[in-house]
């Protein structure tokens, strides 16, 4: 892992060049830009989780693509010292895109350099988010609120960047408002090169059920690769919304947190296998694994602190899985955690 001014290795190997397994043609293939994206398998942007640790475990577990948290770009402008911490990527986890929020094109615009400088192949315009903080910004699903800022924005970012520039945008501000669609045709026409759709709109927030039928008339709306998310769960979900919707790829996002081995499950899915589950020790290897390097990336206070969420998602299903969760109270040290982790073994 690296730092954004210390890369880890010098390795150049290009973007999505260790995945071998050819893409099974019924599946489609994911190109933006010039990136072919194979498996075309997104780990989404998650706010407090897709930091470079996690993904690059997402990358290991076989994401065609990662997408970091959202990064203000007014944030990036003032040189926020957190902020600009969040667009540390590494070479190991490539394709990565950055995912930028903010709601001026200017401000936007001079984004882009500091983001290109720190390794993104991908800048992608948060246009979805409806969290308080964001929406009083003016940003996230407020851009599709007032349509042409969110064109403007794209286009400033378009302009500014070497690398393709992509939108994730919601189906709309409440149910039975379409202008999803024609905002997609305009976001292709100012050279936005994908669009990746969360199937919910703004008032459905997080916990209604998707409605994959969106995606589908994205498809038919756009000639720009759209990426169905919203609503995916199992391995074999990837390629249901591929065939149900012609969605060129799939992007997982909650499914991800304490399994970021489900997109290698759901390659497998779309090539018409079935991998076996992770029995508890690989789960709690990985969660080690994770652990470490999120000490490696920041302290081993941050990682202990971020662990405490995490181990909730890797330890989902196992037996005693709450009296696990319990004990990560008691947590302060990654020694206590690997303590913890090896009882807990013993135990089960
Ligand atoms: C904790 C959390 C953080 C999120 N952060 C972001 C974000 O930074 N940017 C973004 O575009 N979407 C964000 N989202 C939305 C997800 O990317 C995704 O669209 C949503 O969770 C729907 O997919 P799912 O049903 O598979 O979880 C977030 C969602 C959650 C639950």
């Amino acid at each position: 892992m690296t730092r954004e001014t210390e890369p880890l290795s010098s390795d150049s190997s290009p973007p999505g060049g260790d995945h071998a397994e050819p893409l099974s043609h019924a599946a489609g293939t994911l190109v933006i830009g010039s990136l072919r994206i194979d498996p075309p398998l997104v780990l989404a942007p998650l706010a407090g989780y897709t930091n470079l640790p996690f993904r690059l475990l997402c990358h290991l577990g076989g994401a065609g693509l990662v997408v970091s948290e959202m990064i203000s770009a007014k944030g990036l402008q003032y040189r926020n010292h957190k902020t600009r911490s969040l667009i540390a990527t590494c070479p190991q986890e490539r394709p990565v895109a950055l995912q930028v929020f903010g709601d001026t094109p200017d401000v936007l615009y001079n984004s882009v350099r500091q983001m290109e400088a720190a390794g993104a192949d991908i800048i992608d315009l948060n246009m979805g988010c409806c969290v308080p903080k964001v929406r009083a910004a003016g940003a996230g699903i407020e851009l599709m609120a007032d349509p042409q800022r969110g064109i403007d924005c794209a286009a400033a970012l378009v302009e500014a960047a070497g690398v393709p520039v992509t939108v994730k945008i919601r189906a709309g501000l409440y149910d039975g408002d379409m202008r999803y669609l024609d905002m997609a045709a305009e976001l292709a026409g100012v050279g936005v090169a994908a669009i990746a759709l969360h199937a919910r709109n703004a008032q459905q927030q997080m916990s209604a059920p998707a409605d994959w039928t969106c995606v589908a008339k994205l498809v038919e709306a756009v000639d720009i690769p759209v990426i169905g998310n919203g609503g995916l769960t199992a391995p074999t979900d990837a390629l249901a919304i591929i065939e149900q919707t012609g969605c060129a790829g799939a992007m997982y996002a909650r499914a991800a947190l304490g399994r970021p081995w489900i997109f290698r499950q759901a390659a497998a899915a779309i090539h018409g296998r079935t991998l076996p589950t992770q029995p508890p020790p690989h789960i709690m290897a990985i969660a080690l694994c994770h652990a470490q390097m999120l000490a490696l990336q920041y302290t081993e206070r941050i990682a202990v602190h971020q662990m405490r969420g995490h181990m909730a998602h890797y330890s989902k299903g196992l037996p005693h899985a709450l009296a696990l969760r319990r004990r990560m109270n008691t947590v302060h040290t990654l020694e206590d955690l690997k303590q913890l982790v090896c009882e807990y073994l013993r135990a089960s």
